[in-house]
């Protein structure tokens, strides 16, 4: 074990979209707290994230969680090497609720200010339960705004080579779960209704992108499911809510597993991680895990807690980032459309 004088502890927050997030994160890759306030029940009867109530909600817990962390990991503010924040992308006012915070702790301590990107954080996630896990390896990040497949070549190094072109996975499972009647969030309802159904029940398309075979498209996927859906209301025929849940499940699970195990051959890396909301469906955990065996590949994924998002992930980013020496000064802004491996 490290002296405590050369541990290195990350107080980290995370506020871009509907969770009110703190950790403290020990040496990178050790959780001392994970405290997640999640606002998904103030926003369920609007059928999705409300970004003004979010804001407002991330304003009125903000404060409350990062002290929670502290109590819970048992360390004072003072202990704390530096304060790790998201700062894009995400939605602006929630963004900024984090980012101010950060910068007022930071301005009022003098403890060093890091801005994190939130996919790095979902891509750290997988260090913190994954103790071995060390670039280079491909990462599917699926989350409810992305779908990203990335080479991670080094901590904090990016090559992003394909992206979806319309919907990210998790809004496709989002928006598919209203039009069946599952109602907000999604993901984890269709995930567990299609346990229930059957995956084979009805055909829906995959696409393929035509010159960009690891770039993903998941609205005509989503366009199918509502004309099955119309087709079988203008026929007065029933719709088995479970069987078209997993149907469109396994379209969707098709598509990542195919476009990522073709990218792991061929960037010639025997490891591959998966990351984001959509990395906790269990369906597709269990085929990565089938396919991956059958590939000789390695398969990395973080426990469900921390594929949603929470500032654990976020402690493990800046810890790296930290190593590096990146620290932002009291001007960092939120960044909503922030792209990978770019810093502003
Ligand atoms: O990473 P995340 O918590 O937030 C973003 O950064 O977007 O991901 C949220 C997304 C939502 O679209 C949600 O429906 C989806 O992840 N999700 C799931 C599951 N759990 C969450 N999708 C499929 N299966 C799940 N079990
Ligand atoms: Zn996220």
């Amino acid at each position: 074990m490290l002296d405590k004088k050369d541990d290195i502890l990350i107080l980290a927050i995370e506020s871009s979209c509907d969770e009110t997030a703190a950790a403290v994160v020990k040496n990178g890759r050790e959780i001392l707290s994970n405290v997640i306030y999640s606002q998904i029940a103030l926003h369920t009867v609007y059928g999705g994230v409300v970004p003004e109530i979010a804001s407002r909600k991330h304003i009125e817990k903000i404060n409350q969680v990062i002290k929670q962390a502290l109590v819970d990991a048992g360390k004072e503010l003072q202990d704390m090497s530096a304060i790790a924040v998201t700062y894009g992308p995400g939605l602006v006012g929630a963004l900024l609720v984090g980012v101010s915070a950060a910068k007022a702790i930071s301005f009022a301590s003098g403890i060093p200010l890091i801005g994190v990107h939130h996919i790095e954080g979902h891509i750290s996630a997988n260090f913190i339960e994954n103790k071995n896990l060390e670039p280079p390896f491909v990462c599917l990040v699926v989350s409810g705004g992305h779908s990203h497949l990335v080479v991670v070549k080094d901590y904090g190094e990016y090559e992003i080579i394909g992206k979806t072109r319309d919907d990210a996975a998790g809004e496709a499972f989002d928006k598919v779960a209203r039009a069946i009647g599952l109602g907000y969030p999604g993901g984890p309802k269709i995930d567990k209704v299609s346990k229930e159904g059957n995956p084979d029940a009805v055909h829906f398309p995959r696409a393929k992108v035509v010159g960009a075979e690891y770039d993903f498209s998941f609205s005509g996927l989503k366009s199918a499911v509502l004309n099955y859906l119309n087709t079988c209301e203008m026929k007065g025929e029933s719709v088995n809510q479970a069987d078209v849940a997993a149907s469109f499940q396994k379209a969707v699970v098709d598509v990542l597993v195919e476009h990522s195990i073709h990218a792991v051959k061929e960037c010639g890396f025997n490891k591959f991680a998966i990351a984001g909301g959509v990395a906790s469906n269990s369906s597709l955990r269990k085929a990565f895990e089938t396919e991956c065996e059958k590939n000789g590949i390695d398969f990395y994924y973080p426990s469900p807690m921390l594929c949603t998002d929470n500032a654990a992930m976020i402690g493990t980013a800046g810890y790296y980032e930290y190593r590096k020496g990146v620290r932002h000064g009291l001007d960092l802004n939120a960044v909503p459309n922030l792209k990978l491996g770019e810093s502003v």
